[in-house]
């Protein structure tokens, strides 16, 4: 079992472990391209983090004195040159200060908060948990975002809050809401810049009713409009080159914002619940956004299930449409072929699918349309323990989880021997599974407003792990 989790996992799993995407500012830490360099997201070598020399608060300044980008402007939208000065300083400094913080929690393997911890992560589901720890006490402390107020509502502002899209409305929301912690005050102050479109209700608004193309120029063309206005407007774009700018969407479509404009879009964070590794999602700069089907407002905790249950009358769990080669592959060998592992193309009327997941051991998350699929997060909800098969899939919130500690992953090629795979894992080791599964449920339960360690704060972490390795030029 051991070797087999090993032997499959490796192209699945993102292996950018946080540590290693930060590493390389350690080794030049002011790179002036101040892009994460993701060759060393592939290297393995965790031990050097620990023998780099700690970062220097007293580095060169990081002034924009000689930045030509020195304008007054009478509505007070670019501030005037010492007030940029400042703030840009500033900004790297809380940043220098939070990376400074990591390092000690990673040497002293504790970390140092001002307040009660009410929760601290442990064990092996978390790649490394002190630095995850400290990074989130850091980023709850420090990270200010500011959220442009350009554009209007549907397509600004507002997005889905039910269905299989409905992460992308309520970030949004939960980003605008007035009893935001993370909202900056003003632009001058902010560590990243959100763009609150949103790709779903785009394609809802220009594609229907009249509309029906498949064409991806509208949206392309409203993105890049609405960056050219922010770029036009302040500074904030050019300075960083879209760097410490991000978006989250998690519409089938939304990669493809950046596909008429590479160039434009290079250093744009793009938080995608569509990261498919081989369609340019590029891992040390995007986001993987879990996707979380939510109907009706009881769904967006996980507190109804729970469900520890050990005693589960059914190994494997699959319903649904088949979609593409995976799922295709999937029903050719199972559907309907054995009680125990149960493939049902799409359940017949009035049966009860969270009621399946929770007396299934194993729930069977394969790819669709695109490689994100709800079931990931059902499953966890259920306690049910994810064997997921997908190709080029990033999973999301990688930097800091450990999928293999708590789901399985399955190449196409061994899905016929699916069920012989799942009976050769010992309970114990299902047993351990699924108590990582129960430990990460905290980070994919969505609650309105946001509480620490939930799946907005994993996203915002996300971000937060980007914009520490990314340095404002000089
Ligand atoms: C870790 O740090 C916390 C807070 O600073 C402290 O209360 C706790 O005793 C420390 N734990 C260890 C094992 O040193
Ligand atoms: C940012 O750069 C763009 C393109 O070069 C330019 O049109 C725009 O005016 C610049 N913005 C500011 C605030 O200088
Ligand atoms: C386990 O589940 C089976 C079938 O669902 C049930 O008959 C049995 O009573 C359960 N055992 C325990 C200990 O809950
Ligand atoms: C991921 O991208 C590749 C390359 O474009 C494509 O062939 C594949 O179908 C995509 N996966 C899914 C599930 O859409």
């Amino acid at each position: 079992m051991a070797d087999y989790v090993i032997s499959c996992r490796t192209h699945l799993i993102i292996l950018a472990t946080f540590l290693l995407v930060l590493l390389t500012l350690y080794i030049s830490p002011y790179n002036h391209h101040s892009i994460i360099n993701t060759d060393f997201i592939s290297s393995s070598s965790w031990s050097s983090i620990l023998h780099e020399r700690p970062y220097s608060l007293s580095k060169p300044s990081l002034l924009l004195a000689t930045s030509s980008t020195t304008s007054n402007d009478d509505n007070g939208i670019l501030s005037a040159t010492s007030e940029k000065l400042v703030g840009a300083e500033k900004i790297e400094d809380d940043l220098a200060r939070a990376r400074d913080a990591i390092r000690k929690a990673i040497f002293t393997r504790n970390y140092t908060s001002n307040k009660a911890e009410d929760f601290v992560p442990t064990g092996t589901v978390y790649r490394n948990s002190y630095a995850f720890h400290q990074s989130h006490i850091e980023m709850e402390k420090t990270f200010k975002i500011w959220t442009y107020k350009e554009g209007e509502s549907p397509l600004v502002h507002e997005g889905p809050l039910s269905l299989l899209y409905a992460i992308e409305g309520h970030f949004i929301e939960e980003m605008e809401s007035k009893k935001n912690p993370f909202a900056a005050q003003n632009p001058a102050e902010a560590h990243a810049f959100f763009l609150p479109f949103s790709v779903t209700n785009m394609r809802t608004y220009f594609y229907m009713p009249l509309y029906n193309s498949y064409s991806f120029d509208p949206i392309q063309h409203f993105v890049t409009d609405y960056v050219r206005v922010i770029s036009e407007k302040y500074h904030y774009w050019n300075r960083s080159n879209g760097g410490d700018h991000f978006m989250v969407s998690c519409h089938d479509w939304a990669p493809c914002i950046s596909d008429k404009d590479p160039k434009l879009f290079k250093n744009f964070i793009r938080v995608l619940c569509n990261a498919n590794s081989s369609e340019r999602f590029k891992p040390g700069r995007d986001v993987s956004l879990p996707e979380f089907k939510v109907e009706g407002k009881g769904l967006l905790t996980s507190t109804q299930f729970h469900a520890s249950g050990t005693n589960r009358s059914i190994l494997g769990f699959f319903a649904g449409g088949g979609h593409r080669h995976i799922r295709k592959i999937l029903l050719k060998h199972w559907k309907n072929k054995d009680n125990e592992l149960q493939v049902h193309e799409y359940l017949p009327k009035g049966q009860d699918y969270g009621g399946f997941m929770a007396q299934s051991k194993f729930c069977l998350c394969p790819s669709g349309y695109e490689v994100a699929s709800p079931r990931l997060v059902e499953a966890i909800h259920a306690a049910c323990v994810p064997v997921i098969m997908s190709e080029h899939y990033v999973l999301p919130f990688s930097d800091v989880l450990d999928w293999s500690k708590f789901s399985i992953q399955i190449t196409v090629e061994e899905i016929p021997q699916l069920k012989t795979m799942l009976q050769a894992i010992t309970n114990e080791e299902y047993l351990k599974l699924q108590k990582g599964v129960i430990q990460v449920q905290r980070h994919f339960t969505l609650n309105r407003p946001a509480q620490r360690f939930d799946i907005i704060h994993m996203i915002l972490h996300s971000v937060w792990l980007r914009r520490i390795n990314f340095h404002l030029p000089s």
